[in-house]
């Protein structure tokens, strides 16, 4: 594919055909009923894409990438935000008065981080060895230090959760939609979230308990992966290559 110069909404060069970013995240882009909202959407994974070196969302690996190969990052992001749309409309149905529109986008883009805390085929460990037992990819970055003990792993400068709230705020998001992504994870326990937060955080544990697990062939007795204190898969991945 030829990378295609385009602008984004805020005027920032971007590489990445913004067709191959719509149609990646079809059909579910349309649930959303705003087109500005729709379009800024659309520049976070363009702009996603271009800070990890991508050259469609779709190559963005998941935790389960190796188990579950035709899991990628934008499925998960595609079935959370239809999640999370029966979710709202449901609550809406019963009064909940919740914005339907900052739901789906905040799903769809919840993981819109990911390619730049696992920048394309870079090599580095996938483990839980960080406080709150997470699983997190800690990859080589030579301006980071080390990992203690590690050849090709460094200390993260922040986890996809933040990466993404850089990133809608940077494309013009609402700040709702932008608190949404920055508080669908672990993070988000240190602060209040809004409803639609909530939302978006259950459609996305959900989607891991009950699809990627019940794929994976483990659930309902798996183990879950992110067991605190347990390191799991600690060994070098290279997203083209697979594990070392
Ligand atoms: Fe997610």
């Amino acid at each position: 594919m030829d990378p295609v110069n385009q602008q984004n909404s805020r005027g920032k060069l971007i590489h990445v055909d913004r067709p191959v970013v719509t149609k990646s995240l079809s059909p579910e882009l349309d649930l959303i009923k705003d087109s500005k909202l729709r379009q800024q959407v659309v520049d976070a994974f363009s702009l996603c894409c271009d800070m990890g070196g991508y050259e469609s969302p779709d190559d963005i690996p998941t935790e389960v990438f190796e188990q579950l190969p035709g899991f990628s990052n934008t499925r998960h992001q595609r079935e959370t935000a239809r999640i999370a749309y029966a979710m709202v409309k449901e609550l809406n149905g019963l009064g909940a008065g919740l914005n339907e529109d900052y739901v789906v986008a905040g799903a769809i883009a919840h993981d819109v981080g990911k390619g730049v805390e696992w920048k394309n085929n870079q090599p580095g460990i996938l483990t839980n060895i960080n406080p709150s037992g997470a699983g997190t990819f800690y990859g080589e970055n030579p301006n980071m230090p080390p990992l203690p003990n590690e050849t090709h792993a460094s200390y993260q400068i922040a986890r996809h959760s933040v990466w993404g709230f850089y990133i809608a705020m940077t494309v013009g998001m609402p700040e709702h939609v932008a608190h949404i992504i920055l508080a669908h994870s672990l993070e988000g326990n240190l602060y209040l979230r809004t409803r639609e937060a909530i939302v978006v955080k259950e459609a996305d544990e959900i989607w891991w308990e009950q699809i990627a697990h019940q794929a994976y062939g483990k659930w309902p007795d798996v183990d879950s992966p992110f067991e605190k204190g347990k390191v799991y898969r600690k060994r070098v991945l290279d997203w083209k290559r697979g594990p070392e």
